[in-house]
Formats: C-alpha cells, structure tokens, sequence
C-alpha cells in the first residue's frame, strides 16, 4: 500500500506541476540585480507611455502622440542609462536576439512617430499596433526570472 500512496503522490505532484511547466516557455535572460531594477522600471514608464499614446490617437492629437512616441519609445530614448554603472544599464547584460527587440520596438515607435507627427492619420494608425507588437514580441520569448 505504501508504495502505491507515494506513487500517486508523485503522479499528482507531477500532474501539478506539468502544466505550469510546460506553459513557460520563454527563455531566461540573467540581468544584475541593479539591472533587472532599471528595466523593470523602464517597462513601468513604457506601458504609461503606451497608454498616452493611445488615448491622444483617440482624441486626435496626432503631433503630442508621436512626440510621446518619439521621446519615451522611439529611437530617442535610446542609451537613456548610459551614465548608470555598468550593473544597472540593462541594454549590455540582454542576450544578442533580446537586444535586436528592443531595437526593433524603438525603431517602430520612432517609424510611427514619423507618421504622427507629418499628420499622416492613416499611415499612423496602420503602424501603431507595431509598437505593442514590439512589447509582446520580446515579452513572448524573454523572461528575466
Ligand atoms: C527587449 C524586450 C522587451 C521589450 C521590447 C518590452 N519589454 Fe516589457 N518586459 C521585458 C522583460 C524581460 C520583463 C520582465 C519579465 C519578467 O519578470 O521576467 C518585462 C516586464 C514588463 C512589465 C512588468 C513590469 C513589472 O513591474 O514587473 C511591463 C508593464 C512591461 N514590461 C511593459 C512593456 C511595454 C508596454 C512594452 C512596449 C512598449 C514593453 N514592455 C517592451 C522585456 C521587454
């Protein structure tokens, strides 16, 4: 009998856990302590940017979108922490494939911004889901814990 118990223990341990497991498939990125602080908030301030962005899409205000774009996503806001320490500057601890997205993601912001800011309503409206495209790419496959 006592074999029996543990066995199904085990089974229902395994069971568990399997799916859980199973659904986390991104991979792990191993930032500085520091490092996962400044991205962290980073991505804190990028979702308040989102956010604004598309409330003034909605309300019209096409050049204050693409200036919000260009400044807090965009190309602009590129090497924002290049005066942190090292440990705490994120871009240089992210694995190559991890780096080339977050590229991406400033390139797509900057290349909606462009659109936005000329007034060019549906260029900028066809670019936008680039920008939340760029966040839920890297979020699919990167994890920092
Ligand atoms: C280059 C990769 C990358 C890009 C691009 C990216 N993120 Fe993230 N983001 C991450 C990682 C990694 C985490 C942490 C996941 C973890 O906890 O392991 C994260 C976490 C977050 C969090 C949770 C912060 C917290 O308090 O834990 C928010 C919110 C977020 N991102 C918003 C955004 C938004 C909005 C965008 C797009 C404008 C974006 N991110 C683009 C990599 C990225």
């Amino acid at each position: 009998m006592r074999p029996r118990g543990l066995h199904r223990l085990w089974l229902m341990g395994l069971l568990l856990a399997g799916p859980a497991l199973a659904e986390d498939t991104r991979q792990l990125a191993t930032l500085p302590l520091p490092a996962q602080e400044t991205l962290r908030q980073e991505m804190l301030n990028n979702l308040i940017a989102l956010n604004e962005i598309l409330t003034l899409v909605a309300t019209d205000k096409l050049k204050e979108a693409g200036a919000i774009a260009e400044q807090q996503l965009g190309l602009s806001a590129q090497g924002r922490h290049r005066d942190k320490p090292f440990e705490a500057r994120p871009g240089p601890h992210m694995p190559p494939a991890m780096h080339a997205l977050g590229m991406e993601g400033h390139r797509a912001a900057s290349e909606f911004a462009k659109a936005a800011q000329a007034g060019e309503r549906d260029r900028a409206q066809a670019l936008l889901p680039n920008l939340t495209g760029a966040c839920v790419n890297c979020h699919a496959s990167w994890r920092i814990r």
